[in-house]
């Protein structure tokens, strides 16, 4: 049974399958003539807000032949305290693939062991694998590729972007700069698990950027941290904003997962000046998780 439950557990072959795969699926968007997922539903269990992956797997649910059931962890009983075990066995019985956005990590982890049925982490607390294989993509299309380039990661350390980013470093090999004050930096025991030479984590902004390929931000505030107006406070001078992007590498890109704070995380001027690429980014989750899917469904027994 194949899962997508986090960068970390993935294989570096793996994530540039998926990538190389997503390729194609994006040049023959609209003129496929394989329907992995026909006769097959997918759940999508929701326990955060969504815009770009809720949309982008329903589609790409559609388009590979498959039909999406969109479940709010709030219309469900998992909302009244059901357990992950149990919701897992039922689904599991009934439906063919779950996509599932939540808050801790164990719990998806949970629902794989317990489902019998390909699971996908749509965003954790920990992790938000789908999200960072279409970076990947849009860094190949941008930029020909990742080897040799160095990107920063400039905004709140210990989220889930900033730990994916870090697992892919470490399995891909690139050079990964972290800038983000020292209390938002990724912990000493994620760093002790991570163990590798290739990522710097700075609480100068500048520096995190300079010479950099590929700038990269998001929320200072994650779903579920909102009200945390002491933990904002402390970003003040880690907007991405043009003075920053002066020390970057002359043809660098900006990344931004979305959705945007401008005037916080990034600048308008900013944003709209890489308007393209971020919304080409957002575009390329669908392609990325067309091909995950496809991949899980014909590994499937049914
Ligand atoms: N980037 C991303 O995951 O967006 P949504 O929260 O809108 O799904
Ligand atoms: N770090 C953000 C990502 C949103 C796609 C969050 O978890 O809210």
């Amino acid at each position: 049974m194949e899962h997508l439950l986090s960068i970390e557990a993935m294989y570096p072959q793996n994530m540039v399958k998926y990538i190389d795969h997503a390729v194609t699926l994006k040049t023959r968007r609209g003129k496929h003539e394989e329907f992995p997922l026909e006769g097959q539903v997918w759940a999508l269990l929701f326990s955060k807000s969504s815009t770009r992956t809720r949309v982008s797997f329903e589609v790409g649910i559609r388009e590979l032949g498959g039909s999406p059931l969109f479940l709010s962890s709030n219309d469900i009983q998992l909302g009244r305290g059901e357990p992950i075990k149990d919701t897992a066995r039922v689904l599991g019985r009934l439906v063919h693939g779950a996509i599932i956005r939540t808050f801790a990590q164990s719990d998806v982890e949970e629902f794989a062991d317990y489902s019998g049925i390909p699971t996908i982490n749509a965003l954790t607390d920990d992790e938000h694998p789908c999200q960072i294989l279409a970076d990947l993509l849009t860094i190949r299309e941008k930029l020909g590729g990742w080897d040799g380039r160095k990107i920063a990661f400039v905004g709140d350390g210990c989220n889930n972007m900033a730990r994916s980013w870090c697992w892919a470093a470490k399995h891909l090999g690139f050079s990964l700069t972290i800038g983000s004050p020292e209390a938002c930096q990724p912990p000493a025991d994620f760093l002790g698990r991570l163990d590798t030479s290739n990522i710097t984590i700075t609480s100068d902004p500048a520096e995190a950027v300079a010479d950099a390929d590929v700038v990269n931000t998001d929320a200072w505030l994650s779903m579920g941290q909102e009200g945390q107006t002491g933990k904002e406070a402390q970003f003040g001078s880690y907007q991405v904003n043009s003075a920053l992007l002066q020390g970057a590498a002359p043809n660098h890109i900006v990344l931004h997962c979305l959705p945007a704070y401008r005037g916080k995380e990034i600048s308008e001027d900013v944003l709209e000046q890489h308007a393209d690429t971020i919304f080409q980014q957002a575009e390329n989750r669908l392609h990325i998780q067309k091909g995950i899917m496809a991949r899980m469904a014909k590994h499937r027994v049914l």
